[in-house]
């Protein structure tokens, strides 16, 4: 009989020419690791709560592995419709929605955006999708001296995003900057500001090895008002409904 190594040693040459042919340098496809069985599936019965916010607020402190449970990617799309996809930290959510701090202004010309948190050691992905808003002057204002003065001489040195000729100059500011507020408050730039996320739709995904990933996905703003709802949607908290997706 043929064993699998058999197998894999005649058929895996065939496939890196498959790959180079395409332009393709390197075939990554053994770095997928194994996620959950299917005795971990994350069944809806394991919603902590039905309200996504809150079940957010739980998966996020639930473990400690996670080095930094409030890292996001964040996809605005400017107003043609083209994406630009970026990591930066949660700086805190509640009822209302996500806030982060940023100096772009893709989000003003097109005010809707996901994201997404990704959390490894649990296999766990969450993804939030909605209308963005900036926040109060006076909200960005009040958190700005919060951050370390490193951080607020920081940016008020980078105009974000501009083109520089090299990191010395900005380093020559940051030393210039550093002195100037070495006794008084950095002014908050400003073109630096905060957004808030208000969620449409939440997705809870949990990765399987056989790939028949769980997805329970929450969403709402649809006026179902009374109207019966189909064996498959259920209702949450609120105003969200819920369901569960194929992988
Ligand atoms: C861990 C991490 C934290 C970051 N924190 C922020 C942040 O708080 N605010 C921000 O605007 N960019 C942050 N960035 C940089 C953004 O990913 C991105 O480079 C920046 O928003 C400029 O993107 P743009 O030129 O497309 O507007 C962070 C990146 C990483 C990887």
């Amino acid at each position: 009989m043929v064993s699998w190594i058999t197998v894999c040693f005649l058929w895996w040459p065939g496939y890196l020419h498959h790959l180079w042919g395409r332009g393709a340098a390197m075939d990554l496809g053994p770095m997928c690791k194994s996620y959950r069985g299917d005795r971990e599936a994350f069944e809806e019965a394991h919603l902590t709560s039905l309200d996504p916010m809150r079940q957010f607020a739980q998966e996020s402190v639930q473990c400690p592995d996670i080095g930094e449970a409030n890292i996001m990617c964040l996809a605005p799309c400017t107003r043609e419709g083209k994406p630009s996809a970026r990591m930066l930290p949660l700086k805190g959510f509640g009822k209302d929605g996500f806030c982060f701090f940023t100096n772009f202004e893709k989000l003003d010309s097109n005010p809707f955006a996901s994201l997404v948190f990704y959390w490894e050691p649990l296999n766990r992905q969450v993804r939030v999708e909605g209308p963005v808003k900036k926040l109060p002057e006076e909200e960005a204002e009040c958190y700005f001296p919060s951050r370390p003065k490193s951080s607020q001489i920081g940016a008020a040195v980078s105009h974000q995003s501009s083109v520089i000729p090299d990191q010395e100059c900005l380093r020559n500011k940051n030393e210039e900057l550093g002195q100037l507020y070495q006794d008084q408050e950095v002014p908050k730039p400003k073109y630096w500001g905060g957004y808030i996320l208000h969620p449409q739709g939440m997705e809870f995904w949990q990765g399987q090895t056989n790939r028949l990933h769980d997805r329970i996905v929450l969403r709402r703003g649809l006026s179902v008002g009374d109207c019966p709802l189909g064996p498959m949607t259920h209702r949450g908290e609120e105003d969200w409904l819920y369901e569960r997706l194929a992988p």
